[in-house]
């Protein structure tokens, strides 16, 4: 079996949809049977450029008359859940983008009704994905690193169209990145937060601390993580530069990942989106277990719940 044995149908033909995940899937090499949105003429141009078979409107027909494996959502984050439950109520397995439901509970739920199923409900969490994120965490878990101490990430993503509240839509994306690197967090405090931005320290279960900066909008996006272990620091920047300075030596090594592949994944492989279809793809498979999760999704919008409600969050935007 292969990924051209997974036979997908797509839910929202929007901009990150034929920018960033249909590309991904074509990569992948899936089976596009068909694409879904509720502006006919853009499922119908989606579906001519992707070369799917068939373009709709409503999901609960595209799913009825496709004999589909799995299905992948992308619309506006409030259709994600109704979207993914209709998916899984009828036997597909899903990945659905972030967030991946309007609260923490919500993805929970989903979570439980995939597992009553034996289906797959798979989170949009693409950093996990990413390899320059994937080797970080090799690094920091493997021989010579020591016990990690502490972690500082920033990240500065663009303000998105349509996206009024970034902390709580694009917050869990770094939340879930720093469960990824150091485990479990037990406490959350913001000491400043509005809707478009966050200062966050961080008490991890191992008990490593960490702040989180993250802006929205800001001139320019930037994103780097800096961990500090007891015989090593590491840190990679914008998803491409990792450096390892080892206690005792004056000595860097440092790495960049060559997103240029020959087959032109570029950022989309750089940035995780295209591994993550993969990985995902493989699971229905059945080749290997979900790398991302919805308990992981539920916990890191939980995280994100949390900061938006705490009492230090200032009125202005
Ligand atoms: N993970 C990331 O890096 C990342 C980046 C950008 C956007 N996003 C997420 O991707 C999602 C889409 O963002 P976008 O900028 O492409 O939005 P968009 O507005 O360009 O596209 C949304 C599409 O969904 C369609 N749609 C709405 N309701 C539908 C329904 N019930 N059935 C079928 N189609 C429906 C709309 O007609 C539209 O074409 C958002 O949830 C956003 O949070 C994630």
């Amino acid at each position: 079996m292969s990924l051209q044995d997974v036979r997908v149908g797509f839910v929202g033909c929007g901009r990150h949809a034929t920018e960033v995940l249909l590309p991904a899937v074509h990569a992948a090499g899936m089976d596009l049977a068909s694409v879904c949105d509720l502006d006919r003429r853009r499922a119908q141009r989606t579906n001519r450029r992707f070369g799917a078979f068939r373009p709709y409107q409503d999901l609960r027909k595209m799913i009825d008359e496709m004999d589909l494996d799995a299905v992948l959502v992308c619309g506006p984050p409030e259709m994600h859940s109704e979207a993914a439950t209709v998916a899984l109520e009828r036997g597909c397995h899903v990945w659905v983008e972030m967030p991946a439901a309007p609260t923490a509970d919500e993805a929970d739920s989903i979570a439980q009704l995939a597992a009553t199923r034996g289906l797959i409900a798979q989170p949009g969490l693409m950093m996990r994905f990413a390899p320059a994120y994937r080797r970080l965490r090799d690094i920091v878990t493997g021989e010579g690193f020591g016990r990690a101490l502490a972690m500082s990430i920033t990240w500065w993503p663009p303000l998105r169209d349509g996206h009024d509240d970034p902390l709580l839509f694009d917050a869990p994306h770094v939340l879930d990145l720093a469960r990824f690197m150091l485990g479990e967090i037990e406490g959350v405090c913001a000491l400043c937060a509005a809707p478009q931005r966050a200062s966050l320290a961080l008490s991890f279960a191992s008990g490593a601390t960490g702040t989180i900066s993250f802006v929205a909008g800001a001139a320019r996006s930037h994103e780097s993580v800096f961990i500090a272990g007891t015989d090593s620091l590491a840190s990679a920047e914008d998803r491409r530069d990792l450096a390892v300075r080892r206690r005792d030596t004056d000595e860097i090594t440092l790495w960049r990942v060559d997103s240029a592949t020959a087959e032109g994944h570029g950022s989309t492989d750089q940035l995780g989106y295209l591994l993550e279809i993969e990985s995902f793809g493989r699971s229905v498979l059945g080749e290997e277990e979900p790398r991302a999760t919805m308990e992981d999704a539920a916990a890191a919008m939980r995280l994100a719940e949390r900061v938006a409600a705490s009492e230090e969050v200032p009125s202005s935007p």
